[in-house]
């Protein structure tokens, strides 16, 4: 089949946030320390009711109404998580509950931290592309429930899923041979301890191994470009000598774990691209004067590196960044959080024909670079309109205190993995049409129901 990719997606986040504003007072922390300090706004977050698998729920549940699609076309279904909520059974087992007779659906759950949604994205496009393909469409689900312990890393936490219809004829296309990927053994953020849902992470490791994997799937990405364009009417119309391999993006969406950290990969991905491809930045003295400086990820904090990115930045990245920034870390749905994003900040008129750049990353490590298509046509159209609804979603969300985030989260350490599980937060407050957990059984079954 052609042009295989994204046909629409869905976005479904906790029904309730908190400030970051609100936290940094509550916290003690200095003012502006998790809104300057790492550019975040709001947090979603989960009650009792709410987890990743009523997200997934209500995320598939919406997609399929959303676009009418019939359940007996979906012919895989994956879903990307780093959220266990049983040891075995699959989160995607738990979605099956929505397919009444049509069973016959392939996939199972993809995990690696923040990188699983992109690991199932990339097996569905695969099975779409394959001799086991049967002509159906696939959705793949991204979703997380990001806490952390009391600390520095808590203002990162985060919630919601991202669910997408895949087939052939898309909108947004996953350029083909255009994908590099870097992985490595690393221990900067894991969950070995399986007594509780909170990661054990080293932040400054995390963020050393997020580069890394940035400046080496950028460099292997962009080699893979310019040999599948080398020879090509593209190199001769001399697009490829006078424009950098980043230089041919309209946006790039970053895994977006907070946004100051995206501030600085884009840093830090563009320094890099005026070192490997100083001639196209000419004119461009700002950067330029970066063509020989030693790039460390200290030299990133410094205000007068972020100042000369800071055009460039404004036009690839910030529109990617309005979702991170409200909802917070998604880890797998994040960087699809991202992409939606971007689709809302322009008329739909000015998308087609646009080149995205994402960047995967997920701590352990697995990460990729890849790349994706606009094309113009009615079903754009529809992918842009389904969009609409989310900023108002976002917005009609309530707005808790600092003091009930913390509470809340102490019943979750406390309820952990317990059952009998009977879960008492007001099934009201939850977004229209959500998927809610009802109860745990004494032998660990869990029940869900819609609103
Ligand atoms: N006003 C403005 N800026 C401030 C203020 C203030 N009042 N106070 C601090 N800052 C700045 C700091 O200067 C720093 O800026 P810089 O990064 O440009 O140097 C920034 O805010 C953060 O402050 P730190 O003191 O470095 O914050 P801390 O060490 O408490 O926590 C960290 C940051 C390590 C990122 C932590 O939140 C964490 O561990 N997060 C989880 C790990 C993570 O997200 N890793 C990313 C990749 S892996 C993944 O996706 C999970």
């Amino acid at each position: 089949p052609d042009h295989v990719g994204i046909l629409a997606l869905e976005i479904v986040v906790p029904s309730t946030y908190v400030n970051q504003t609100d936290l940094e007072l509550h916290d003690g922390v200095s003012k502006g320390k998790y809104t300057i300090g790492l550019g975040q706004e709001r947090m979603a977050f989960c009650s009792d009711r709410e987890d990743v698998v009523s997200l997934c729920l209500t995320a598939v549940s919406l997609l399929m109404h959303r676009t009418r699609t019939s359940y007996s076309n979906i012919g895989r279904l994956e879903v990307g998580s780093e959220t266990p909520v049983d040891k075995s059974k699959s989160i995607k087992s738990m979605l099956m509950r929505l397919f009444d007779d049509c069973k016959n659906v392939e996939g199972v759950d993809s995990t690696n931290a923040c990188y699983g949604g992109t690991a199932a994205l990339f097996n569905s496009i695969a099975w779409l592309e394959s001799s086991a393909w049967d002509g159906r469409f696939a959705i793949v689900v991204a979703a997380d429930v990001a806490t952390y312990a009391r600390g520095g890393a808590r203002p990162t936490g985060g919630a919601g899923a991202v669910a997408m219809l895949l087939g052939p004829n898309a909108p947004l296309v996953l350029d083909r041979e255009l994908r590099a990927s870097h992985m490595d053994d690393t221990y900067d953020f894991y969950k070995g301890d399986m007594g509780t849902n909170y990661p054990t992470v080293d932040g400054k490791v995390s963020i050393r191994c997020y580069f890394e994997a940035l400046y080496n799937c950028y460099y292997l990405y962009r080699k893979r470009f310019l040999k599948k364009f080398a020879g090509t009417d593209y190199s001769k119309s001399n697009i490829l000598s006078s424009k950098s391999v980043l230089q041919h993006f309209d946006a790039i969406v970053f895994h977006s774990p907070y946004g100051k950290l995206v501030r600085k990969a884009f840093t830090w991905l563009t320094l890099h691209d005026v070192q490997l491809d100083a001639k196209c930045y000419e004119n461009e003295s700002d950067l330029l004067k970066y063509v020989n400086s030693n790039i460390s990820v200290n030299m990133l904090s410094e205000l007068g590196v972020i100042k000369d990115t800071e055009k460039l930045f404004t036009k690839l990245t910030a529109p990617t960044q309005k979702l991170p920034k409200n909802i917070g870390n998604m880890y797998t749905a994040s960087i699809f959080g991202g992409l939606i994003s971007y689709l809302l900040s322009k008329p739909t008129n000015e998308m087609a024909g646009k080149r995205i750049a994402m960047f995967s990353f997920g701590s352990g490590m697995c990460s990729s670079f890849y790349s994706i298509t606009i094309r113009s046509g009615e079903k754009l159209e529809t992918l842009i309109d389904l969009l609409q609804h989310i900023p108002v979603m976002l917005e009609n969300r309530q707005s808790t205190s600092a003091a009930e985030f913390e509470n809340t989260l102490t019943n979750q350490e406390l309820t952990y993995n317990k059952a009998p599980f009977e879960p008492t937060s007001n099934v009201d407050n939850l977004l229209p049409d959500s998927w809610y957990l009802t109860h745990i059984d004494s032998t660990f079954k869990r029940y869900y129901a819609q609103k």
